[in-house]
């Protein structure tokens, strides 16, 4: 049934009332995708935190499952934060760090330990009776209690947990733990330390082998703008390096912007069947205004993206799953464009559409997205070749935060390619073949669905292909 809620997503995971933030648990569990996330089932507004639980197939199409966490304990009383899963003896266990607030002040009265909840059947969920498994924050330069999103996983023999951290001064940290069971924990080392204007807490990491590299993905907290970079307070980077293993030290080589729109946070990622490092993100932001609210849901997930090592450079793809959705395919071919233009067929708040741009002459051109009939609603994304950048503008977007987003960007073979993911309150703009994406939520009015191209001189729509796509959440 479709949503008479014209902001209600169509094919991203949207909580089904009240409100969500980052993704946990993500992993694949007796060949099905298991999606936690961060859910308050109350109000449309963060509050005690429980885990929400949807599953699927193929990644697209999402069947909502009971709530799996909730505070009960006097460890996770007031709330059951950000975690991960994994796979033992057939079972799934949770990790997730337990929260209470041990006074009145929120800001320092607080204490975060590790926990465990294993199921059976993937559906129902039991706290251990061990819990917490890691009660003490370690020694050393480790804040006392900024210490959470446990990420688990398992090499060898050897299970391996990182954790968010800060320095006693503020700086942004990830921590390092082993064990042999998952219920004994032993601490290895600070695996990665901020230097300079990397952020004072980092929250939700994550870590893991790609090609010849090891990432460190992780979402810093508080990083100032540089020129273009870093205009949320929040961002969600990869740290690209190597691991040692025996000594647990990870050597930064590279430390990559993952979106460069606006909302996009708590990245986390599993490893699938078919060997594929999949990502999924929160769609939303801790500062942004969020009109949904207004209509008694909050927060959306991201499309699921394949991450991939193209000459050492980090790639990000959309899963070719999604292609199961199109229908009403469109194409055009050799289209130029030296005015504003809109071509038929090509217009929609639910749609795919792929678009190569060969630049000629021009110096500023683009499109502009969900418009409306009057021309006074629009979101554009504009290529500027002198510059060499490209930008996101949701100044003119409708309802919500307005802003602009700009990233460097290099034509190739004097041509764009865009690839484009547009939903009722969403889009998703991948560049270049992977090579940068930027996402936004955004709140158009009823009926902006126009799609128009604008360019200063004359440019060329190589090839388009432009697709609807069906609800599938
Ligand atoms: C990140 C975060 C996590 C925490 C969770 C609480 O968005 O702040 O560090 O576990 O949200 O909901």
């Amino acid at each position: 049934t479709v949503s008479q809620d014209d902001w209600r997503l169509c094919y991203h995971v949207t909580p089904e009332a009240n409100w969500m933030n980052d993704p946990n648990g993500f992993c694949m569990w007796n060949g099905e995708y298991h999606l936690f996330y961060q859910h308050h089932p109350y109000t449309p507004e963060w509050g005690p935190m429980h885990w929400a639980h949807v599953k699927s197939k193929d990644l697209v199409h999402w069947e909502r499952m009971p709530i799996a966490l909730a505070p009960s304990e006097w460890y996770d009383k007031d709330g059951c934060f950000s975690g991960s899963a994994i796979e033992k003896d057939e079972k799934l266990y949770l990790f997730y760090t337990g929260n209470q607030w041990t006074g009145p002040n929120q800001d320092t009265d607080l204490k975060q330990v590790q926990c465990i909840a294993i199921s059976e059947d993937g559906i129902h969920f039991e706290k251990i009776k061990e819990n917490p498994v890691i009660l003490e924050v370690p020694e050393g330069d480790i804040h006392p209690f900024h210490f959470r999103d446990p990420k688990v996983w398992k090499k060898g023999d050897v299970y391996y947990c990182v954790l968010g951290s800060q320095t006693k001064n503020r700086i942004g940290q990830a921590l390092l733990y082993r064990s042999s069971d998952l219920f004994d924990w032993e601490f290895v080392n600070v695996l990665a330390k901020g230097q300079g204007n990397q952020g004072y807490m980092w929250e939700c990491p994550d870590l893991f082998q790609l090609d010849d590299k090891a990432l460190l993905v992780m979402s810093p907290q508080g990083v100032h703008p540089e020129g273009d970079n870093y205009h949320n307070l929040h961002q969600s980077v990869a740290v690209i390096g190597h691991l040692n293993e025996e000594s647990g030290k990870f050597t930064s080589e590279q430390w990559q912007t993952l979106d460069h729109g606006f909302d996009y946070y708590a990245p986390q990622t599993l490893i699938d069947d078919q060997g594929r490092r999949i990502v999924i993100a929160w769609m939303a932001m801790w500062e942004s205004e969020m009109p949904e609210q207004k209509r008694e849901w909050a927060g959306a997930m991201t499309i699921p993206r394949i991450l991939s090592m193209e000459k050492e450079k980090l790639k990000i793809e959309p899963i070719p799953e999604l292609a199961s959705l199109r229908y009403d395919p469109i194409m055009y071919q050799e289209i130029t464009v030296d005015q504003d233009r809109q071509l038929d067929g090509i217009n929609g708040d639910c749609l795919e559409m792929k678009v190569t741009i060969a630049a000629k002459e021009a110096n500023k051109f683009g499109l502009n997205l969900r418009m409306n009939e009057s021309g006074t609603e629009y979101t554009t994304l504009a290529y500027d070749v002198a510059e060499e950048k490209i930008l996101l503008d949701r100044s003119h977007s409708g309802k919500g935060p307005g802003g602009i987003r700009k990233a460097p960007l290099a034509l190739q073979n004097g041509q764009l390619q865009l690839h484009l993911f547009i939903d009722r309150s969403s889009v998703e703009i991948f560049m270049q073949n992977g090579e940068m994406v930027m996402s936004a939520r955004i709140y158009p009015g009823q009926g902006s669905t126009g799609i128009e191209f604008f360019s200063d001189t004359a440019i060329e729509i190589v090839q388009l292909e432009k697709w609807s796509l069906k609800q599938s959440v």
